[in-house]
């Protein structure tokens, strides 16, 4: 007889413990929805604002979102310790949004208040998501803060272009709390002792699929929903990662501290992943491009025949960009991943064409998916192969998209030579 375990002795996964720095921009009543992703999926959350954050969202919201008393300063429950207390009980710690002052008090190891107390007692991974206007942003002084932050392996999410307060709009704005949210998932994911291995690299992923018009409304296209690399560019960031995402038809929201540039056809594709790879450490081809383009692209739309006949439609094959990225190498050291979504056939077994296709395309790494009966688009999991050209495979089980993408930049960082 099996012998079942009983509810009461299942073991309960402790809560992620989860500290909310708020400091004093307008961006505080975003950090409410933020604060409501982590309760609601289970993180157990401690909010600590400064002094003038409490000016924007008071007290009794941070309060009842959480469940828990809310202080800005070190004089209340003195007898808990909590300058000390909260910081090292911590999992992580994030702050949003982070003023200018915020950063230069962390930089510079200042601490007159809670939240301050708090950075320099926590040994966990620490996640600063700046929101300031575009000049503060840019001064010298919050550049070199951040700069020195960043070089300590703390995670400052570069800020979003967009509306500012006013009337004003450019660089500085907080990412939407939803990817504020994931970003810190995926530093949760890796764990306490995870290294920022890629603080300071740069790196490009292409997304989505491409389109190739045939007159002004309509395109040949594929399934491709952009997914696998949008979570390869958000758990880039997440290990510090500067990060340029070239999105292909993709309608989902940036990813926290990314910079996206929006394309549609292969050749704007190939032309962005080209000027983005010039100096990039390493560059992950997950867009699905088309591999033909009609012939010629008609300038008004194509009417129906009279007598009831279809056009032809003529296709010339577009350049492939992984294999023209793995032959030019633009950075010495760069490392280049493709991925493949093969079915297999009368030929070969899906790992017998990937092998082949790996060789044909001269990457260092090729992401493999199994895709007979259309398994992976769309959905939020994947399970994958990872060959290397040195030979290596490495198999990821079935798992979320994030997951996989881990496994995808402990692979590149493993072959980065300096
Ligand atoms: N790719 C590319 N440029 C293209 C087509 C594909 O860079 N014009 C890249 C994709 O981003 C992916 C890899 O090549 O990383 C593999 O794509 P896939 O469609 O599987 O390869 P193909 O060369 O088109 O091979 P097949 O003949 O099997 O379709």
């Amino acid at each position: 007889m099996t012998a079942r375990a009983r509810p009461e002795e299942v073991a309960q996964q402790p809560s992620p413990r989860v500290v909310l720095g708020v400091s004093g921009g307008i961006a505080a009543y975003k950090a409410c929805e933020l604060l409501r992703r982590f309760t609601e999926s289970g993180h157990d959350v401690t909010v600590v604002p400064t002094a003038a954050a409490l000016e924007f969202v008071g007290a009794p919201t941070w309060a009842a979102l959480s469940g828990k008393p809310v202080s800005a300063e070190v004089w209340t429950g003195v007898h808990e310790v909590p300058h000390v207390r909260i910081g090292q009980t911590a999992d992580v710690v994030v702050v949003a949004p982070a003023t200018a002052d915020l950063l230069a008090k962390a930089a510079h190891g200042l601490a007159d208040d809670l939240l301050t107390n708090t950075l320099l007692t926590a040994r966990c991974p620490v996640v600063l998501a700046p929101a300031m206007h575009t000049e503060m942003w840019e001064h010298p002084a919050t550049q070199a803060n951040v700069e020195t932050l960043r070089r300590r392996g703390v995670v400052v999410v570069e800020p979003a272009v967009g509306r500012l307060t006013g009337a004003d709009s450019g660089k500085g704005r907080l990412p939407e709390p939803a990817e504020v949210f994931e970003l810190v998932r995926a530093v949760l994911d890796r764990g306490a002792d995870a290294p920022q291995d890629l603080a300071g690299r740069k790196v490009v992923v292409s997304a989505g699929g491409t389109r190739e018009y045939l007159d002004p409304v309509r395109f040949l296209g594929n399934r491709s929903s952009g997914l696998q690399g949008y979570a390869l560019a958000r758990t880039a960031a997440a290990r510090g990662a500067h990060v340029t995402l070239v999105s292909a038809n993709v309608s989902l929201d940036a990813p926290a501290g990314v910079s996206v540039v929006h394309v549609e056809t292969t050749e704007e594709l190939r032309e962005a992943v080209l000027a983005a790879t010039a100096t990039a450490d390493a560059v992950v081809m997950a867009a699905a491009p088309a591999d033909f383009r009609p012939d010629s692209v008609s300038d008004a739309k194509i009417k129906k025949a009279e007598d009831g006949s279809a056009p032809s439609i003529g296709l010339v094959q577009n350049p492939d960009i992984l294999a023209e990225i793995s032959r030019d190498r633009a950075r010495d050291g760069a490392v280049v991943v493709g991925f493949a979504a093969e079915t297999g056939d009368v030929s070969g077994s899906v790992l017998d064409l990937a092998r082949a296709k790996l060789a044909r395309k001269g990457c260092d790494l090729l992401v493999v998916n199994d895709v007979s009966g259309g398994a992976v688009f769309g959905s939020a999991d994947n399970e994958a192969v990872i060959l290397g050209a040195d030979g290596s495979a490495v198999e990821v089980p079935r798992g979320t998209k994030a997951a996989l993408a881990q496994v995808i930049w402990d692979e590149v960082a493993r072959r980065f030579v300096d």
